[in-house]
């Protein structure tokens, strides 16, 4: 595999697209949209990641499948997601991982009182693949487009409004995802 495009080998990144596709791209073409620029921008980090490169780009892609309409059960989109691909998809144990704890969705899940089903079935995938996704979602815009994570973070709390449980949430894990971002900058700046 080394030296191929790694888009195009053949991995877990093409399943998990078109797994992604047939949930999102129908019901919710724009969450598709910045679902794809996730999974671009985990490609971005082939310098950092090398063979691992793969399973963050899969990751990238099934990262938000918990908003599809007929996977939600509770409403929070990490854990929705997660258990989807654990009971239903029967997927790598890390895939799931990474999608119940994308973007520091702890925080979210405590506001939720869902901290203890999300961390007792799901346990931490190793912190640079974390912080790869988040760094990934973060500077990725709800239409693709590539953003700063200032303007992410904005973006989010405009989205949603002051009060909403997202708001306060994304304000708890602001810390967590600027830490993840400087870290995977750091990582890609190493390298160059
Ligand atoms: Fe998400």
């Amino acid at each position: 595999m080394s030296g191929m495009p790694i888009v195009g080998g053949v991995g877990q990144a093409e399943w998990a697209r078109d797994l992604a596709e047939d949930l999102l791209a129908t019901a919710l073409p724009r969450r598709w949209a910045h679902t794809q620029g996730v999974a671009q921008r985990a490609a971005s980090l082939t310098p950092v990641l090398g063979e691992e490169t793969d399973t963050l780009i899969a990751a990238a892609y099934l990262h938000d499948i918990g908003y599809a309409p007929n996977l939600v059960e509770t409403g929070f989109h990490p854990l929705d997601g997660a258990r989807y691909l654990r009971d239903v998809i029967k997927a790598d144990d890390r895939l799931c991982r990474l999608v119940a704890h994308h973007s520091c969705a702890v925080n979210e899940a405590l506001n939720r009182n869902l901290f203890e089903a999300l961390t007792s079935e799901f346990d931490e995938e190793r912190p640079e693949l974390v912080e790869a996704l988040t760094y990934c979602d973060m500077t990725t815009g709800p239409d693709g487009i590539h953003l700063d994570v200032t303007e992410r973070l904005a973006e989010i709390h405009s989205r949603y409004g002051p009060e909403h449980l997202v708001s306060r949430s994304i304000t708890t894990s602001t810390p967590c995802i600027l830490a993840a971002v400087r870290s995977v900058e750091a990582a890609l700046s190493a390298r160059a």
